[in-house]
């Protein structure tokens, strides 16, 4: 029998309690997923591994001094070429990709020994197709960073789905009854303030470097108030009930 059933998470049935674990400890992975693929996008921006601001300007600023074709060159796809095609790339670039200079300084060689087998329609990978000319001429224009489609498209995805990861984490950590009233709410609204932080500086960086630091102040507030929320609630559910047999807190009347 139900003797007292509250609405707080210590209080909750196993099976409810379950469904929360599985679905925070889900999440928990898809954040660090998440962390990883920034390193594998953004954290070989400028050559070095791990994430840092110059990564971030890079990413959506551009290198304005470059072409993507340098950058990447000398960052993630150093490992690509010796040092001496690397070479004959560059300086082919910094005498303006010439197409004609393409063909007759062994560059289309280059990229047929060296390339290809990943930059092609072939390969099922969706990274330019380096099997024509005009895909790498692109990328040795003066680098802008990311273009204002991908920004549309990146924000809208993430707008989207991280409002959406937030919603339910909220939600069960709205249950958590020893938190006062006032952390709690800040903990819960702060993953929206600063997604919406996050993503206007991925913008704003575009259009000025400085703004970099807010994507960093963004992202990392995010998951400050992810792992919180995280904690607290795991917490709630199996460290509490041990402690406090009948709890009649009320987590989402009594504050
Ligand atoms: C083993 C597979 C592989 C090979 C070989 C490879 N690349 Fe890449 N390349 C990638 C992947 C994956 C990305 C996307 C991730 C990134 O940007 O680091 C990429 C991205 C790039 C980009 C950025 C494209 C863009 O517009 O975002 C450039 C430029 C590039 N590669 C140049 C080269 C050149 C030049 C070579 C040959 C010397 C080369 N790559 C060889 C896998 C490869």
């Amino acid at each position: 029998m139900a003797a007292s059933h509250n609405l707080n998470l210590c209080s909750q049935g196993t099976a409810l309690k379950a469904l929360f674990t599985g679905y925070l400890i889900v999440v928990a992975v898809g954040y660090m997923m998440a962390l990883v693929q920034i390193q594998f996008t953004h954290g070989m921006a400028d050559g070095e591994f791990g994430l840092s601001i110059d990564d971030i300007v890079y990413s959506y600023y551009g290198k304005r001094s470059g072409s993507v074709l340098d950058a990447k060159l000398n960052g993630s796809m150093q490992v690509m070429a010796p040092d001496e095609d690397r070479a004959k790339i560059l300086t082919w670039v910094r005498k303006g990709a010439d197409e004609q200079a393409f063909y007759d300084n062994g560059i289309r060689e280059i990229m047929d020994n060296r390339c290809i087998m990943c930059h092609s329609a072939e390969s099922g990978m969706t990274i330019p197709d380096f099997t024509k000319y005009e895909n790498v001429a692109q990328r040795a224009e003066t680098d802008t960073g990311a273009s204002f489609s991908s920004l549309a498209r990146l924000s809208h995805i993430h707008l989207f789905g991280i409002a959406f990861i937030f919603m339910f984490v909220g939600l069960i950590f709205s249950l958590a009854a020893g938190v006062p009233k006032a952390l709690k709410v800040t903990v819960i609204v702060m993953p929206y303030a600063f997604l919406l932080v996050d993503i206007a500086s991925w913008w704003l960086t575009k259009l000025n470097p400085h703004f970099a630091w807010f994507v960093i102040i963004g992202g990392g507030a995010m998951a400050i108030s992810f792992a919180f929320m995280w904690t607290v609630s795991m917490y709630e559910m199996w460290i509490t009930p041990r402690r406090r047999r009948d709890d009649s807190r009320d987590a989402l009347l009594d504050e």
